[in-house]
């Protein structure tokens, strides 16, 4: 089972991984999510959590030591973890590394807010035997926070598990696990009932029942469309 721990300072905004797909695993047992209020490991009056940058600048800094408490507490020193760290300047998430994720078995989300989290966090787990640890960005931009970006990587990586999706098949042929030989495409159009929509014919070939010509038909739609993406 993949046990994910997500540490915030705002739990109540990851209240969405309990529903729906996400919630079913964890009922079915096929994931567990823990949710830690970063917060409850402060050990100042004020339950502080950040400060201002060393070497100055704009913003406050996350401070290292209630994450390492919280890091602490979430975990021991011999089960293999994965601390995967919320930040604009990460490696960039893609269906790769769900697929990776996917394989773990004990994932450690911190989400970072306000100019990210002291640097030393990250390097000091890096330095566990036990610890791997991944800066991750879900994309070229910036939001408020790393909650988000969890929800992202979450249902990403949740959905590979076998058992969470009701149709393992699926997986099969959607968007970036259909391949030709240049590297991942995007999905071929669906169409569904009613054979005319507004006017609208669902293409011939797929009411033609020649599942040869269907796949080939697709496979050109999806590495047209995957085109269309690169060209903007
Ligand atoms: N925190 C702020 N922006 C982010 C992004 N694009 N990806 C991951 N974490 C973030």
């Amino acid at each position: 089972m993949l046990k994910i721990d997500i540490v915030s300072i705002f739990p109540e905004y990851l209240k969405p991984l309990e529903l729906s797909l996400l919630g079913k695993a964890q009922e079915k047992g096929l994931i567990s999510i823990k949710i830690h209020d970063l917060r409850k490991h402060t050990t100042d009056p004020h339950h502080s959590v950040d400060d201002t940058p060393y070497g100055g600048g704009a913003g406050m800094v996350m401070s290292a030591e209630p994450w390492g408490l919280t890091i602490d507490e979430i975990s021991d020193n011999t089960t293999q973890f994965d601390l995967i760290i919320l930040t604009p300047a990460g490696k960039k998430f893609d269906q790769q590394m769900a697929i990776e994720f996917s394989k773990k078995e004990n994932l450690i989300f911190a989400c970072g807010r306000y100019e990210g989290i002291d640097a030393r966090v990250g390097k000091y787990y890096a330095g566990q035997k036990n610890f791997n640890v991944h800066e991750v960005s879900i994309g070229d931009y910036v939001l408020g926070g790393g909650e988000v970006a969890t929800m992202v990587i979450v249902e990403a990586t949740a959905r590979l598990i076998p058992g969470v999706l009701g149709n393992p098949l699926s997986l099969k042929e959607e968007s970036h696990t259909l391949t030709n030989k240049d590297g991942s495409l995007v999905e071929y159009p669906n169409y569904t009932k009613p054979a005319l929509w507004r006017g609208l014919e669902v293409p011939e070939i797929l009411l033609s029942g020649n599942h040869g010509e269907i796949a080939k038909w697709r496979i050109a739609q999806a590495e047209r469309r995957t085109q269309e993406l690169t060209e903007e």
